[in-house]
């Protein structure tokens, strides 16, 4: 069986030869309807019948593993695909550091490596039920196609960790599959596992600032799960990343695209002050400092994602080799971190301080860190095109004690730019930190539906290169009413 190229005749296209482990086979083809009517309740409302022009997974082959066509979302074809096995692959850090890749579960660490596949499995469902409603209201169809792109790779996610559940975790691990599809976004008695996958996605700006900096924490996870010594998890996440680079395209892009459409029309009406919101609203665009206050409600949700700043359950998959740093192969240091320290921002006695902490107890902080570098490349993109325009506005990434739910800095209000603040200011001043519920309402507002080919709704505005490479008035989607 050739790894790289995949197999689609049967039901669930795989690179794993599904079709000599009858069991997996069995367990995963009774797992599929349950699925198809989740995607049916939960996935993009009203487009199911339409034609989108979607890329399909064919392959890993880091040259070519993708093509492109039409195709009605629900018979996407979800296959499992893993990235190629290295025959002397080692577990890469902790204490089993040198030892040769797990190609089945270590049954010491079969609690730890159950939940880690959960909640990244957790996640990818939650993102398709919080944006199953934008397709109504896309910019343009080159935005709705990138939006369902995006929704139907996030359902093979689903699949990618099913399988690894059905596969390896036996009755336990088929329970959890089903568990997958019972929670729902925001549902007050079965909600997602994590805060940030409940939040709504009312609008696309909201979209687009999720897919920046919420994916770019999927990013991360799955990048620091790639280094697992369980190989069949880091081979998966191998693959998703490749994947999940064109998600934080959308956003970066996306999010440019309305800075830029922005600045453009206040050049245009002589406005050169970024403050005078109420001037630029006029001109059916949204004001930087509006887009400022999204950035800090997303970048901050996003922050609890990393969990607490001192994580014991961190330190133990890293000691155990389940779940590594930031491009630990890359690392030069002992990939044990038995005696070393990392510095923390934490909160002692009222002010936050920097802390020198073991450096087990500290990953997830480092891996924040890691974040916050990598989202400031494509913010720094997005404030050399305000400055293209002559516009004295720079969007910035609030301090991480701003706005948090998780943590240390969890019980207490600090401003963008981590001053402390007393509850009476911070409910007298929230305002001018995170959008208004007036904000929520004039975006809102813009949300008129634009579905000509080649046309764009006029607070955005229209990308460089079209998918694929396809000319400015290409059909990406084409709607049939359900
Ligand atoms: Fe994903
Ligand atoms: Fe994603």
């Amino acid at each position: 069986m050739n790894i790289v190229n995949v197999d689609y005749d049967g039901l669930i296209p795989n690179n794993v030869d599904l079709n000599h482990d009858a069991r997996v086979k069995k367990a995963l083809e009774s797992w599929h309807p349950g699925y198809i009517d989740w995607w049916h309740d939960m996935g993009p409302e009203g487009f199911q019948q339409s034609l989108v022009y979607l890329r399909t997974a064919v392959s890993v082959d880091p040259k070519g593993w993708a093509k492109f066509d039409y195709v009605r979302m629900p018979e996407y074809k979800w296959g499992i695909l893993l990235a190629p096995q290295h025959a002397e692959r080692k577990i890469p850090f902790g204490a089993h550091k040198g030892e040769p890749a797990w190609q089945e579960v270590p049954g010491e660490y079969r609690a730890m490596l159950r939940r880690l596949i959960v909640i990244q499995g957790d996640t990818e469902p939650a993102s398709v039920e919080q944006q199953r409603h934008l397709g109504k209201t896309a910019p343009s169809l080159y935005d709705m196609r990138n939006l369902f792109q995006v929704n139907v790779e996030e359902g093979r996610h689903l699949w990618a960790m099913v399988y690894l559940l059905q596969k390896y975790f036996g009755a336990d691990g088929r329970d959890e599959a089903e568990a997958l599809l019972q929670r729902r976004s925001g549902d007050p008695d079965t909600p997602r596992m994590l805060g940030a996958f409940n939040e709504q996605t009312p609008d696309w700006l909201s979209f687009f600032m999720f897919t920046y900096f919420t994916d770019r924490d999927g990013k991360m996870q799955l990048e620091s799960l790639a280094q697992s010594g369980f190989d069949p998890l880091s081979r998966t996440c191998r693959f998703m990343l490749t994947e999940e680079a064109h998600h934080m395209f959308v956003g970066e892009t996306g999010v440019g695209r309305i800075v830029e459409r922005t600045c453009q029309a206040m050049k245009e009406a002589g406005i050169d002050d970024p403050a005078d919101i109420a001037r630029v609203r006029k001109l059916g665009v949204i004001d930087l400092p509006t887009i400022q206050k999204k950035a800090n409600l997303h970048f901050s949700l996003t922050l609890d994602l990393f969990g607490n700043e001192i994580s014991t359950n961190a330190a133990n998959a890293f000691h155990a080799g389940l779940k590594g740093r930031f491009r630990e192969d890359r690392l030069k240091d002992d990939h044990q971190l038995e005696g070393a320290t990392y510095p923390v921002l934490r909160l002692v006695d009222g002010k936050i301080i920097n802390q020198d902490v073991p450096a087990l107890s500290g990953l997830n902080m480092r891996l924040r860190d890691d974040y916050v570098v990598d989202c400031n490349v494509g913010v720094a993109r997005w404030n050399k095109i305000i400055e293209g325009y002559g516009i004295p506005f720079a969007i910035r990434l609030p301090h991480v004690a701003f706005h948090r739910h998780i943590g240390e800095f969890s019980g207490i209000h600090a401003d963008v730019d981590g001053d402390v603040l007393a509850d009476a200011q911070w409910t007298a001043r929230r305002d001018e930190f995170l959008p208004s519920a007036a904000d929520r309402d004039f975006i809102e507002s813009l949300m008129q539906p634009q579905t000509e080919p080649g046309k764009f709704a006029g607070w955005i505005a229209p990308p460089k290169v079209g998918i694929d490479n396809k000319p400015g008035e290409f059909e990406y989607v084409k709607i049939v009413d359900a």
